[in-house]
């Protein structure tokens, strides 16, 4: 595995007693999930995704046999509408992936139905009249009221755009069988994939929820699989501290969160990172924040909070640590120009790469905020590929699942989302509540 973690900060704040001490409930962790005898464990197809989509190749076949289907109608914009685990994995992929500025050689992939803004939905529907859209809607209940709406909406404009042939640009994401999204495919013949009984949304990032819409905007699934399943081999077989990343993780958030901490920030110096950071909120926030326990999730983009948020890191209340999303090589790099004067104060960085700036920004923070009494961890990555990503999201997954079977929660229910649900159904007059 190329993720590799780097514990050399947290010398002063976790002792190898420490770990030594809470290993063995990693361990216990570990068996449970994979021995599938823990509180949920009939969501955990997740854990041999990777492997079991290289090896069988149906899956892939079918995602590439609709790339090239729907290719043929050279969309410039690819709608993806969905809500949390339907959408954060593929959000995360695709911008970490594309350029910071626009590239017209592949699909814009915009999304729909993660949010309720009516301004948003409105503006939506009058773009995507003037564009070549395909729709992918992805609801595992297939009956979440904010895609639902958004989904409506947009077919509403799809049918009024391309008439009967809407349907064809139109591919659902959803369980094989429940569900009004399973319904209206059957109903208007729309294209389908099947997400898994056993895998929950924010464990499917991995399951055609996440691969179909980065195939269509032209990512490489086969590379992010392999990352994936790399991951998987690795993490799967070891079970020591010393030989497991995702074990010395789940390790150091429980004993940080037992020493009194209970905010976990992920930072990074990489802006592209930044839905990535989201979709991990999502996945260890919706994992563990249940029964009164659980570190809460946040995150930061470095150098921009270092000038917001940076001056409450640094000297705020002690109750944070840091998690660094470090990468080795820069997927491009610009040197400062050599203008031979220092009317701007910068003769000395002249010629210098920005990464190396970047780098060294990166080491000031952590040793500022280790001496501010911030206990810092680094996951280190070679490069920002599908190869590197795939590995990171397994990882994120796997350790997710032993840090809240050592934290003693189910990993794979969410029963807190129902309270909002609840009540809105009841203030719009949905019939029965
Ligand atoms: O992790 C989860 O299960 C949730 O966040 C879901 O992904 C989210 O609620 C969307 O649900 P659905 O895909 O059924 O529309």
């Amino acid at each position: 595995m190329k993720t590799k973690p780097d514990v050399n900060l947290l010398k002063n704040f976790i002792s190898e007693h420490d770990f030594s001490q809470t290993e063995s409930i990693v361990v216990q962790a570990m068996k449970t999930l994979l021995e599938k005898s823990g509180a949920g464990s009939n969501f955990t197809g997740w854990v041999n995704l990777p492997s079991e989509l290289l090896g069988s190749k149906t899956l892939l076949e079918k995602i590439k046999n609709t790339q090239q289907r729907i290719g043929k109608m050279q969309p410039d914009t690819i709608v993806v509408i969905g809500i949390g685990g339907s959408y954060l994995g593929t959000k995360a992929i695709y911008e970490a992936l594309s350029p910071a500025f626009p590239d017209n050689s592949k699909p814009q992939l915009i999304f729909a139905g993660h949010q309720l803004d009516s301004g948003y939905h409105q503006q939506l529907i009058a773009f995507l009249r003037n564009r070549n859209p395909v729709v992918v809607a992805i609801s595992k209940s297939g009956t979440t009221t904010e895609p639902a709406i958004a989904f409506r909406m947009v077919r509403a404009l799809m049918e009024e755009k391309y008439g009967n042939e809407a349907a064809q640009r139109i591919v659902a994401v959803t369980d094989a069988s429940k569900g009004a999204l399973r319904s209206l495919c059957e109903n208007k013949g729309y294209d389908s994939f099947v997400i898994p009984d056993d895998i929950g949304g924010r464990f499917s990032v991995l399951s055609p929820v996440g691969l179909l819409p980065i195939a269509l905007c032209g990512f490489s699934i086969d590379q992010l699989l392999e990352g994936a399943a790399e991951a998987e081999k690795e993490l799967t077989q070891n079970f020591t501290i010393k030989t497991n990343a995702a074990m010395l993780y789940a390790a150091a958030r429980n004993i940080l969160l037992e020493k009194g901490k209970s905010i976990e920030l992920l930072a990074t110096f990489h802006p592209q990172l930044a839905t990535l950071s989201e979709w991990w909120k999502q996945l260890f926030g919706e994992s563990e924040g249940k029964n009164g326990k659980g570190l809460f999730p946040a995150s930061l983009v470095f150098s921009t909070d270092l000038h917001s948020l940076g001056q409450y890191v640094q000297d705020g209340s002690r109750i944070l640590f840091e998690t660094f999303i470090s990468v080795e090589k820069p997927s491009s790099d610009i040197e400062i120009p050599t203008l031979h004067n220092d009317d701007d104060g910068l003769l000395y960085l002249e010629g210098k790469l920005m990464s190396f700036v970047n780098q060294k920004a990166c080491e000031a923070t952590q040793l500022a905020h280790v001496d501010g009494n911030v206990p810092v961890l680094t996951l280190n990555i070679p490069y920002i590929d599908e190869y590197s990503i795939g590995e990171l999201l397994y990882f994120f997954e796997f350790s997710c699942a032993l840090s809240a079977y050592s934290l003693g929660v189910n990993p794979f229910d969410q029963p807190g989302v129902e309270a909002y649900k609840q009540n809105m159904y009841r203030l719009l007059g949905k019939p029965g509540f």
